[in-house]
């Protein structure tokens, strides 16, 4: 049998990078997708801009043109936004929503026809913050909420195609995001200067501590090979996994009063 393609978005750094470095180790015909391309890599590349609709159905059509189809869709390409709800302009929002949600549903739907007659697989990198509203990363929070939705809904859609749709929730992982995070400037005695600045600090500090994403990776490479791919799948370290179990489980207000230190607030 020939090798499974899969696309891979955001595969020029962080987790879609390691997923398809990961992927490609694994017996999968890997194409990856970003604005950049990277020099030296074993898997065949392509520049798209998720947040372009002409880019992205020109990319999505090149693989399935080169490479006969796809079997399997993972969407790592995304950004983080920080600051506080009110101060941020709708422009940054837009911009945010543009590329971890649109950005993905772009993707998706470009690819569904082939994923449809393959019976394929759709991996969502969605993150914690689609789990629990970050303080001070709302946007970020209701881009990866709105895929959570999104991603429910679709899967019932797609379930008589044998199409299998999941959701990936990583906790805190050391990539490229903390640098290329965007944060809206506030003045100095802004009313959420303060507050604003501990939260983002402490994010700051979980993700750059965080856990390799090889993780993520092999939790993605399980999913593209299971015959049921669960609907949810959270990866990182015990605590942060507790954290998304017991916002499933707990009374809002136990959870808000148990969380408020580790969200820094
Ligand atoms: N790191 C974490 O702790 C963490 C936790 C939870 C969820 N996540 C999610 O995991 C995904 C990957 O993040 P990461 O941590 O690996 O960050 P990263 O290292 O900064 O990688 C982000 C990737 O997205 C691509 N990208 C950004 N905008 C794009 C666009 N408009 N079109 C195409 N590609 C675009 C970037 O490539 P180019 O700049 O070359 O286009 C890059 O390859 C994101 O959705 C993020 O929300 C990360």
């Amino acid at each position: 049998m020939s090798p499974k393609v899969v696309l891979v978005t955001g595969a020029s750094s962080g987790i879609g990078e390691v997923c398809a470095r990961h992927l490609g180790d694994h017996g999968f015909q890997v194409v990856g997708a970003s604005r950049r391309t990277m020099p030296d890599v074993p898997w065949a590349q392509i520049a798209m801009d998720v947040d372009d609709d002409a880019s992205t159905a020109e990319g999505v059509a090149r693989v399935v043109r080169e490479h006969g189809g796809i079997d399997g869709v993972v969407t790592c390409a995304g950004w983080g936004l920080a600051g506080p709800v009110e101060q941020t302009p709708i422009a940054d929002a837009r911009a945010q929503l543009e590329t971890n949600f649109f950005g993905t549903v772009r993707t998706v739907c470009a690819a569904l026809p082939s994923l449809r007659a393959r019976r394929g697989r759709i991996v969502v990198m969605s993150s914690i913050g689609g789990v629990i509203g970050l303080p001070f990363q709302a946007y970020y929070s209701a881009s990866k909420f709105a895929l959570e939705g999104w991603s429910e809904a679709l899967a019932w859609e797609v379930k008589p195609f044998g199409v299998g749709v999941t959701l990936v929730e990583p906790g805190n992982f050391r990539t490229g995001f903390t640098a290329s995070r965007r944060t809206v400037e506030v003045a100095g005695d802004d009313p959420y200067a303060t507050a604003g600045a501990k939260a983002v600090g402490k994010m700051e500090e979980d993700e750059l501590g965080g856990a390799d994403p090889i993780a993520v990776a092999k939790a993605v490479e399980k999913v593209l090979t299971a015959s049921r791919p669960p609907r949810r799948l959270s990866v990182g370290p015990s605590g942060e996994r507790v954290g998304v179990l017991a916002k499933r489980l707990l009374p809002n207000r136990l959870f808000e009063a148990a969380s408020a230190s580790s969200l820094g607030v």
